[in-house]
């Protein structure tokens, strides 16, 4: 059998992760990986329909504490319905932002102390972690330029500069402290340069 793998993606808006992640997960099937493709919050037909909650412009009053035990809710249920049989029987799973994003949106972003999300980590987790996290880093100004060319702000785009800020800030400093899995992608650099920064990276996979 195919050795199993977990990759996340992560950046702030408009850092091009999504787009960039079909040419992931064409990079590791030309190399003979079986790969799943999926996003957080989301992945589910549940939490599909949180991700509607949560990102929905009209849910004003939704309250940060809400908005990450939502977050851990769509988690709980891809992770046992989707990730868990996907890495058991040998799939590339590729995530479209995990639980790297509720720290540094909902810790960094909100300001909800690290501990609490460590608790809901270790709940709903049990020990899973991906092995590799793509952080697509760019700056917030350019970011939110390009995100907002793409189309209607949602829930999480109205946030000022200083919101988004706190959230590239926290990405860098948990990319620092666990090097290991992250590799951190300079996304301001033009298209191809970013498909060869990831090209680089993904050898050590394949
Ligand atoms: P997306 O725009 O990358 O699809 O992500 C949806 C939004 O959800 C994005 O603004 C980041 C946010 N988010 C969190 O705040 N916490 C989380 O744990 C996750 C997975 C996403």
């Amino acid at each position: 059998m195919q050795q199993s793998l977990f990759i996340t993606l992560e950046g702030v808006e408009g850092a091009g992760k999504s787009t960039l992640m079909s040419y992931v997960a064409e990079i590791l099937s030309n190399s003979g990986k079986d790969v799943l493709q999926t996003r957080e919050p989301g992945g589910t037909k549940t939490g599909e329909q949180i991700r509607n909650i949560l990102l929905n412009r009209n849910n004003i009053t939704v309250t940060d504490d809400t908005e990450l035990l939502l977050m851990f809710a769509a988690r709980a249920q891809h992770i046992s319905e989707i990730i868990l049989p996907a890495l058991s029987s040998g799939k590339v799973v590729l995530c479209d932002r995990f639980t790297d994003a509720s720290y540094a949106y909902q810790g960094g972003g909100r300001g909800i102390e690290t501990s609490r999300i460590e608790t809901l980590e270790e709940w709903v987790q049990q020990g899973l972690k991906p092995n590799l996290t793509l952080l697509f880093d760019l700056d917030v100004e350019t970011g939110l330029r390009r995100a907002g060319n793409r189309s209607e702000a949602d829930r999480f785009e109205l946030e000022e500069m200083s919101f988004f800020e706190r959230i590239r800030t926290c990405y860098l400093q948990r990319a620092k402290n666990e090097a290991e899995r992250f590799r951190i992608i300079d996304a301001a650099q033009t298209f191809d340069h970013v498909k060869q920064q990831i090209q680089d990276i993904l050898k050590e996979y394949l």
